[in-house]
């Protein structure tokens, strides 16, 4: 490892003598920097004089063998320092700006004098400082600067109002000094220190005192000076050998008229403060100019009309990206253990595709992070995190189903307020559209707000998508899964944070004897069963679906899917296998044509013949070529109990292999065969001939064009 040279380079640090630029200068002199030990010798709070300070270092920087002179001059000053240091090494390349003081007062105590000195030490002597050094950096184009802030500007801190000023004041400083300095190779940057020094000796806890060496935020500043350290403008927070990149962000904020001809009242202000103040997707803004482009690209879409939402509408944009869909996944249960479940879970899969499930939550996240269902309620009514419930919930699917990355414009609105007596219901509608305006789905969430009602309002919606019993009979299917103990703390990672699904003691305050599971995560556990049992897994046969949250489920136990086929309607009920209590109840899916009834086994662990498949797949892509040269589609009708349970497709002329029939026109060669006797026929334990003159195998179409295949699909085959 080669180590970091300061050799031929003259160092000037201000305050040298003592705490933090003791250090810097010792660690500069052993790396080969020529250093000017600054220090005016006073007493912390800024009195007094002496040489003492900064004669030590020198002394000690020489005894260990290297260069170092010292400078008495105050940093207010600050040109005479400069001058030392021309005068004796006859260049500058780093300039710390270190010396400092403190003259603690609670704010309403603090006089002119310990306002101005703060001020005169921090501030002018920095800048002082700085424009000596300036012209030298210039003209040699180079240069490394210093500013050091302090934790007490960045975030306050009570009794030290002046010093806090005064070093964010130099977080400013060195904001405009780096953008100055950056055509000329000078560099700009802010140390905010925590260090054991007699500035913090009666601040700091002592415990936390011994291991604040300021010689662990040495080497921070003594990279920050060197050649080969590409940052300017940073602010790097430092202490007991850890460091940060610290910045300030800006939220997303909020329009506070609906047109350019409007102005803006205070009541505008009110009514979408919680956006202007929502730091959700705060981003950090590089310059001025990406500051004030952002203002114009909000006044050119003002101009546009394109972000006047009415009052009341809560307008997002929401980017989606494959990652988002996969986590999502994971939270409702699908697993690479049913390899038809590999389309939700892999982002390369060549049917890459997000639950329909996943459309319920831009909404849902839309209604939490807003106060859009506390600013629709009567006077006197609150809704917070303590006294909702999710009640029910519906969605319908508009268009296909996006795939991959897409932007999308979730707009949400409460519809309806219900007074239920206890409690009120408030139903908030949610809307996303694609980039060309395309309804992509609808949802509608129905929340209950615990004690909340007696307002007089509306007993009955008009708006609200109903639950649907179910029918009087014993079920058509059942699907059974059992959750993970680890199944909220997955599904949480797509958006709903509520500490109630994670933390015992929000569990316990809330009446559970353990954090809960999320409804949404159970919904989408039932909405994967009667998909993978009516729909044949395919997300896009999801019409509609509607769903009652009746009672939490714990993560670890088992859900029960008992579905009920009534035409194209699958009603569904979900219960919990270990308590047999309901706790999905009035629900149904409606698919987009009529049920395909999957059996059981095949609907949640795939078939043995899948990996045959996914194998032929893989070869097809490894070499399309050979692939086309057979220059045939043929559509395989794959059997268990002698009832079809899958369709697959060789498509060699495109080459593309998927499961279902073909995409465009029709096979040339149909193939049925059962599960177990693909496999048998890939591994080579069945002969295809045997097979066809057994009647295991049944080919019409174009029979020929088998002989041509056949080679090609055993296990040991290329293909
Ligand atoms: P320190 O008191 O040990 O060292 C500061 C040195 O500056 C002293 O030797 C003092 O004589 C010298 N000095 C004061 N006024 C001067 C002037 N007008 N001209 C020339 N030299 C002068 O303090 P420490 O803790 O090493 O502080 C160094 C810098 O780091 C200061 O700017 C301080 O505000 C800052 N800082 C320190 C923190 C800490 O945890 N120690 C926290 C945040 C900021």
């Amino acid at each position: 490892m080669t180590k970091l040279s300061f050799d031929g380079r003259v160092a000037v640090v201000t305050g040298a003598g003592a705490g933090l630029g003791r250090a810097y200068a010792l660690l500069f002199a052993s790396r080969g920097a020529k250093v000017v030990v600054n220090d005016l010798g006073g007493g912390r709070h800024g009195d007094g004089k002496s040489f003492n300070a900064a004669d030590k270092v020198v002394e000690e920087i020489k005894s260990n063998g290297g260069t170092a002179v010292a400078d008495y001059n105050s940093v207010v000053e600050g040109e005479k320092i400069i001058e030392t240091a021309m005068n004796n090494f006859g260049r500058v390349d780093i300039l710390v700006n270190n010396a400092g003081i403190l003259r603690d007062r609670s704010f309403a105590r603090i006089s002119d004098q310990d306002w101005d000195l703060i001020h005169a030490v921090h501030v002018k002597g920095s800048f002082k400082t700085t424009q000596a050094a300036f012209p030298i950096f210039k003209k040699q184009n180079y240069g490394r600067i210093i500013m050091t802030a302090s934790n007490s500007g960045v975030y306050g801190n009570f009794g030290q109002a002046n010093y806090s000023a005064a070093k964010l004041g130099l977080v400013g400083l060195a904001n405009t000094v780096s953008i100055e300095g950056r055509k000329n190779n000078i560099h700009c940057n802010v140390i905010v220190p925590t260090a054991a020094s007699r500035l913090t000796e009666d601040i700091l806890p002592p415990d936390l005192f011994q291991e604040l060496r300021p010689e662990l935020i040495a080497p921070v500043v003594a990279y920050l000076c060197h050649e080969s350290c590409e940052d300017t403008g940073a602010i790097i927070d430092s202490a007991v050998g850890w460091a940060a990149k610290v910045h300030m962000v800006r939220g997303e904020g909020s329009h506070l008229r609906n047109s350019i001809a409007e102005d803006v009242t205070i009541e505008n202000v009110r009514d979408n403060w919680s956006k202007v103040v929502d730091m959700n997707n705060a981003k950090r803004v590089n310059s001025i100019e990406e500051a004030t482009g952002g203002i114009m690209s909000n006044l050119q879409a003002l101009q546009e009309g394109k972000t006047s939402a009415p009052p009341g509408v809560i307008i997002d944009e929401v980017l989606l990206c494959p990652r988002d869909f996969i986590v999502y996944a994971l939270g409702i249960g699908a697993s690479i253990s049913n390899p038809t479940d590999l389309k939700y879970l892999y982002e390369n899969h060549e049917d890459f595709i997000p639950l329909p499930t996943y459309f319920i939550l831009p909404g849902i996240n839309q209604s939490m992070s807003s106060n859009i269902i506390a600013s629709a309620l009567p006077p006197g009514k609150e809704a917070n995190f303590s006294n909702i419930l999710h009640g029910e919930q519906y969605i319908e699917i508009v268009g296909n189903l996006p795939q991959g990355e897409c932007a999308l414009t979730s707009r949400s609105f409460v519809t309806e307020v219900l007074d239920k007596g206890s409690g009120l219901i408030a139903i908030v509608d949610n809307e996303l559209t694609d980039k060309n305006g395309n309804v992509v789905a609808k949802t509608q969430l129905s929340t209950f707000v615990v004690g909340a009602g007696g307002f007089g309002g509306p007993r009955k919606s008009t708006k609200a998508v109903e639950c649907v019993p179910k029918p009087n009979r014993k079920a058509d299917a059942v699907m059974e899964q059992k959750t993970s103990l680890d199944q909220a703390a997955l599904y949480r990672l797509s958006g709903d944070i509520n500490p109630l699904h994670i933390d015992q003691q929000m569990a316990t305050i809330s009446g559970f004897k353990k954090p809960i599971l999320h409804g949404l995560c159970t919904l989408g556990f039932s909405a994967r069963h009667v998909l993978a049992q009516y729909g044949n897994n395919d997300p896009n046969q999801m019409k509609c679906l509607k769903a009652r949250f009746v009672k939490p489920v714990y993560p670890g136990q088992t859900l029960v899917t008992s579905m009920w086929v009534n035409g194209n309607r699958i009603h569904f009920e979900t219960s919990v296998k270990e308590t047999n209590d309901v706790v999905i109840s009035g629900a149904f899916i409606d698919l987009k044509s009529g049920p395909k009834v999957v059996p059981q086994a095949a609907a949640m662990s795939g078939l043995k013949s899948d990996g045959v498949f996914a194998r032929i797949q893989d070869g097809v892509k490894q070499q399309p070529d050979k692939a086309k040269s057979v220059n045939g589609v043929f559509l395989y009708n794959i059997t268990s109990d002698g009832k079809q349970v899958k369709q697959w497709t060789l498509d060699l002329k495109t080459p593309a292999v998927y499961e279902g029939s073909p995409k465009s026109g029709k096979a040339d060669t149909t193939l049925v065969i059962s599960d177990d006797d693909m496999v048998d026929l890939s591994t080579g334990k069945l002969n295809p001939q045997v097979a066809f003159m057994k009647g295991k195998l049944k080919i019409t179409g174009n029979i020929m064009l088998t002989q041509k295949l056949v080679p090609l699909l055993k296990a040991d085959a290329k293909l």
